[in-house]
């Protein structure tokens, strides 16, 4: 239960960010698309037809020019909702995990650990999972903006909730922190398979790609979740594939909301 303090704190934090957004924020390319956004849903609601926002530029790949689905095992892949993967979405990040057996794989956001479980389950009993997460209670102070509509997914009870206890636990390791100050050091070049599905907000997304990119190992592959769900993904990886040579190659995997690249 939240008490009166936490309920007082959101309301000026949702009240600080709509005044933001709506006098200087208006200045900003991707405030103004956050504005469209509400707007278009607001247009949604009442069965009126939305404005255009970006186009998906991204090249769009189909699923079965880059994996075989069928191989792979399922945990809880029926129970997803806000903030999960889609089933067919989890059947392919599984499937291209058993395809590819990496030795080490990096998911940005935890969330209840349902997509770090169903990767446990697919990959070899050697390989280590690590997933970073926003603690709860760092939900205020980020170094940068996140999004007004991810902050139930920060705010929830137990991080990972979905593998602990559950006997592929082991190969999970967790970590805390935020995606702008996080120490990824020790992390370097040693990533084979990487799973971006932290914050939403364009700046986010660019730093947390910037980020993981230098975690890689050659070879590996990035996956991101949401390219065509939420705004901020969108902008940020349109940009990147536009004007950065390293995400250049970047596709759609057709069917689902999931950008990858090879690196
Ligand atoms: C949509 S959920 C992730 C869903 C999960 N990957 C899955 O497939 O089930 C987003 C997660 O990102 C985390 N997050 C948001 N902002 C973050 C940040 N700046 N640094 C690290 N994690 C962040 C949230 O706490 C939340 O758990």
């Amino acid at each position: 239960m939240t008490s009166l303090t936490d309920d007082l704190k959101l309301y000026l934090g949702v009240l600080k960010r709509v005044t933001t957004i709506m006098t200087v924020g208006l200045l900003s390319p991707h405030s103004r698309e956050r504005l469209l956004a509400i707007y278009n849903l607001e247009q949604a609601k009442n069965g009126l037809p939305e404005t255009p926002q970006d186009p998906y530029i991204i090249p769009k790949t189909d699923v079965f020019e880059i994996l075989h689905l069928g191989n792979a095992e399922y945990e809880g892949v029926y129970e997803c909702g806000f903030g999960h993967t889609t089933e067919f979405e989890l059947k392919v990040i599984s499937n291209l995990v058993k395809e590819r057996n990496p030795q080490r794989i990096f998911e940005l956001g935890t969330f209840l650990g349902r997509t770090t479980l169903n990767m446990a389950l697919n990959s070899s009993h050697d390989t280590q999972i690590i997933t970073l997460d926003l603690p709860a209670n760092q939900v205020d102070s980020t170094e940068m903006e996140i999004e007004l509509g991810e902050i139930r997914y920060v705010k929830k009870e137990v991080s990972g909730e979905r593998f602990l206890g559950h006997p592929a636990q082991s190969k999970i390791t967790q970590l805390y922190g935020d995606s702008a100050t996080f120490d990824f050091s020790d992390l370097e070049h040693s990533i084979d398979f990487a799973f971006i599905d932290g914050s939403h907000a364009y700046d986010y997304v660019l730093n947390d790609s910037q980020k993981v990119l230098s975690l890689m190992r050659p070879g590996g592959l990035i996956l991101w979740h949401d390219y065509t769900n939420w705004a901020g993904v969108r902008s940020a990886l349109n940009l990147l594939y536009e004007s950065d040579p390293n995400f250049k190659n970047i596709k759609h995997i057709g069917g689902t909301s999931i950008a990858m690249l090879e690196v």
